[in-house]
């Protein structure tokens, strides 16, 4: 079965069964270094993890602290557990390390067991526990979980599993194979003991808990019945990412190995340490781990009214506890950390200093920050730099060059609060300021009317959920504000009736041109219209930076000798077309076509407030002053013949008796003209002439209307 999530990672789960029940969860680096508090409490961890989970994680972190951490780095926020495993090396051939870069953990709560599902109790505060064997370099066959005739056991090692993520799929094995050729990246999977003897929250050898007799399926033996949630951890590390090294020595002299001196992989272990919203967990383990949810938080609704896309950016890696190097190049493992190859276990002594290994590095005392009360305005309440300073709501907004507020924008993660952006936004003047992604800021003096917000799209989760970075630092000392989400803005309003809202729409932020508000569309408005390199209106066009709708409207009017056209378009907001008829394959857009009419939403280059068009895109009028020239049927006893070709060249003119020119041409002018001088043909041309006419045809360049008496 395979699960996709997020966009980079692609999901097995070993043997699964009918009972699908599980929830998962996206998690992001907390905290790195020799740092364990379930094994080394107080003081350093033999080897360096890569930590997830609540943001309270140091060597002395217990439940309390971590239940009382501000934020957890995986997704839902009611869980601030701690989850652990080894850092990654890829050991060069010169000897240095480089830290295998942590590319995500997927945490795992399987209701598995035996068909009672029902059964399952929560973590209790203050469990905690380790699966695994750091020492384990090769694959114990032996050592089996418990089972009997109707439940077999099986190697109590399968709780260790690798899988590879290529095109095409590798078999997951119980070691690392070859994490070279894992080009989607490598994953490491843990699975924990499911059984608990109800009594000891912690038991220094893990006795305390043990494994259901398939580790992921089956019963628990009799010492310890009651069924936990089978917490099943995946962490995955970025093999494409260690830099090749240059010095052309065989990469066979290089290796891939974790911190605990392990170039195996049976070493790979866990810890966790529950810090969980007890009410949560209780609710999701009786609600969410019994249907099939396909392991989505969202069907959950215990969970999902804590869930952030946003964790990452919410609860960024804090600083390291141990002041140590583990990230990138290193020339040894942390800890003194001896690498050996197995098959027999490590030897306590190659994972320990010793006497002639340099001093140990500080530990930076433990101080946890506390959650601050979080600062979200309701909608129309005031909020930042002034009273003037109104919440509008949390909306929509699609990245691409149509975005809510698109006229200016900036992104700041370590300065980012609403009084931050409402200032940047005033200063450029700009009434309107957006808080989105946690850093990034958006100004605007209009809101595109696409954008819906929150309320009215009646969510039951606001989707407006991440921290503003500049509220994650320790010398912020405001409430914890809000900065929008992923695809989700805070707008505000400076409704100062004396603020000189003059920003220039100028795209001086490298945005693509804005939307403009709806009202901007006029009752001659026709629609929306495709327009690609078959024009929808053809008959000339022109481009300007201080384009708007009247813009075009006077240019197309004027054009053609005065007589104007009968429409007018707008697109890609700075350019203008004009003609008579609309081109049949052009088609009008609507709400529900592809591409929706709201393609034509570009704020027209001269003025914010006016829409002109979009990428092929037509914003359509009819020029409704617009009247169609008439051909006169007859002046006088001369009757109209033909729209003749005259081209002037060495044949000679069509008529060749004699011409005038004036500028006020009419047919009646020409015809006087022609019977003052007793021709029967009388031919009006394309000329300056002719030009200030709007209501009979004069002809046009290189053609004549042709008129015609049999006689004078
Ligand atoms: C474990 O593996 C060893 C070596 O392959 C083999 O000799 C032994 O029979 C296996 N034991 C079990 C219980 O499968
Ligand atoms: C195996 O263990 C399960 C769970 O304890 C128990 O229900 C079952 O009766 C046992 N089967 C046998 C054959 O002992
Ligand atoms: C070892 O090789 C790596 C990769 O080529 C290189 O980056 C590093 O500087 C080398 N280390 C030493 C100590 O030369
Ligand atoms: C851990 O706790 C012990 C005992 O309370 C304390 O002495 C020590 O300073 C703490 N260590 C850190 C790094 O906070
Ligand atoms: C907001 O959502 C609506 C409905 O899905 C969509 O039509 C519109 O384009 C979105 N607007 C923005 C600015 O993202
Ligand atoms: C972010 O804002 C801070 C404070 O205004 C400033 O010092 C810093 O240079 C800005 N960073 C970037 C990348 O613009
Ligand atoms: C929101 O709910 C109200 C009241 O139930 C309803 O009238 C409105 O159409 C809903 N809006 C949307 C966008 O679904
Ligand atoms: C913002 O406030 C100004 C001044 O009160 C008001 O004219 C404008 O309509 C408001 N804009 C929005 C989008 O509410
Ligand atoms: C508003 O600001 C613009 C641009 O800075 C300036 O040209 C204009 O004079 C200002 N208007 C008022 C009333 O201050
Ligand atoms: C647009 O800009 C052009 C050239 O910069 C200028 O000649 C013209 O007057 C402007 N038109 C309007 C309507 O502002
Ligand atoms: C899209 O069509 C709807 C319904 O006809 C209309 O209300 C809206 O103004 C149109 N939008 C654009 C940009 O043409
Ligand atoms: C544009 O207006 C003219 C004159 O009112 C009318 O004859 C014509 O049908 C209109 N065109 C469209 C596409 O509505």
């Amino acid at each position: 079965m395979l699960f996709r999530l997020s966009s980079t990672l692609a999901l097995t789960l070993p043997f699964l069964t009918t009972a699908d029940a599980f929830w998962r969860l996206n998690c992001a680096v907390i905290q790195t270094g020799r740092v364990d508090p379930v094994v080394n409490p107080g003081t350093y961890a033999e080897h360096a993890h890569s930590i997830v989970g609540g943001s309270n994680i140091g060597v002395n972190s217990t439940f309390n602290d971590l239940n009382a951490s501000p934020c957890s780095s995986c997704e839902v926020q009611a869980d601030k557990s701690a989850y652990w495993t080894p850092l990654l090396y890829y050991q060069y051939p010169n000897g240095s390390f480089f830290e295998v870069p942590h590319a995500g953990s997927v945490v795992y709560y399987l209701g598995r067991g035996g068909g009672v599902v029902d059964g399952i109790v929560p973590f209790p505060a203050g469990f905690q526990m380790l699966s695994g064997n750091k020492a384990a370099r090769s694959y114990d066959n032996e050592t089996m979980t418990w089972g009997n005739s109707t439940y077999p056991g099986r190697p109590v090692a399968d709780r260790v599993s690798f899988a590879c993520l290529t095109a095409a799929g590798v078999p997951q094995t119980p070691y690392m194979s070859t994490p070279t050729l894992c080009v989607n990246n490598m994953r490491a999977q843990i699975a924990f003991q499911s059984c608990w003897n109800g009594v000891d929250l912690y038991k220094k050898d893990n006795s305390h808990v043990d494994y259901l007799s398939q580790i992921d399926d089956g019963v628990c033996p009799p010492t310890h019945p009651i069924y936990l949630p089978t917490l099943f951890v995946e962490t995955s590390y970025a093999v494409t990412q260690v830099p090749p090294h240059a010095d052309g020595s065989p990469i066979e002299d290089s290796r891939y190995v974790f911190s605990q001196g392990d170039p195996t992989g049976y070493g790979f272990h866990g810890d966790f340490i529950n810090g969980w919203d007890l009410d949560v967990l209780a609710n999701a383990v009786e609600n969410c781990l019994i249907p099939d949810n396909f392991g989505q938080v969202s069907y959950c609704p215990a969970l999902y009214a804590s869930d952030t896309n946003g964790a990452a950016y919410n609860c960024p890696e804090q600083p390291m506890q141990i002041e140590e190097p583990v990230h990138e190049l290193i020339d040894r493992l942390p800890g003194c950390i001896q690498i050996t190859y197995g098959p027999e276990a490590a030897s306590a002594e190659s994972m320990a200093c010793g006497p002639n290994d340099p001093p140990q590095p500080p530990i930076a005392t433990t101080t946890f920050m506390t959650p601050r009360s979080t600062a979200s305005p309701t909608p129309g309440a005031s909020f930042g730099i002034s009273q003037q300073q109104r919440y509008l709501g949390c909306f929509n907004d699609t990245f691409g060059i149509f975005r809510t507020l698109n006229s200016a924008s900036v992104t700041n993660y370590t300065a980012m609060t609403v009084s931050w952006c409402q200032q940047w936004c005033a200063d450029r003047g700009y009434r309107l300021s957006g808080v989105e992604y946690a850093q990034e800021c958006h100004c605007d003096n209009y809101i595109n009317p696409t954008a819906i917000s929150a309320q009215n799209q009646n969510l039951t989760v606001n989707q407006c959920t991440w921290d503003c970075g500049g509220t994650l630092t320790a010398d912020f000392d405001g409430p914890q504000e809000l900065c929008g989400g992923l695809s989700y803005i805070n707008v505000y309003n400076n409704t100062d009736p004396d603020f000189n809202a003059s920003g220039n729409d100028d795209n001086s932020a490298g945005n693509a041109q804005p939307y403009a508000p709806a009202a901007a569309f006029g009752s001659n408005y026709l629609g929306c219209y495709t327009d690609s390199d078959t024009r929808t209106i053809d008959a000339i066009d022109f481009q300007a930076n201080n384009m708007t709708i009247e813009h075009c409207a006077t240019f197309c009017a004027s054009a053609n000798g005065g007589i104007g056209y009968q429409y007018y378009g707008l697109e890609f907001a700075s350019q203008c077309f004009c003609g008579n008829t609309i081109n049949p394959a052009a088609t009008l857009l609507s709400p529900t076509s592809n591409p929706p009419n709201s393609t034509c939403q570009m704020r027209c280059a001269g003025s914010g407030a006016e829409i002109c068009g979009g990428p092929n895109a037509l914003s359509l009028y009819n020029a409704t002053a617009y009247v169609a020239p008439q051909v006169k049927p007859s002046v006088g006893k001369f009757t109209s013949q033909t729209c003749l070709s005259d081209p002037n060249g060495s044949a000679g003119r069509a008529l060749q008796g004699g011409y005038m020119t004036r500028k006020d041409m009419t047919v009646e002018l020409c015809i006087k003209y022609c019977l003052g001088t007793f021709y029967k043909y009388a031919g009006i041309e394309y000329g300056v002439e002719c030009y200030w006419n709007y209501h009979e045809y004069c002809g046009g360049p290189g053609f004549m209307n042709l008129y015609y008496s049999p006689t004078l």
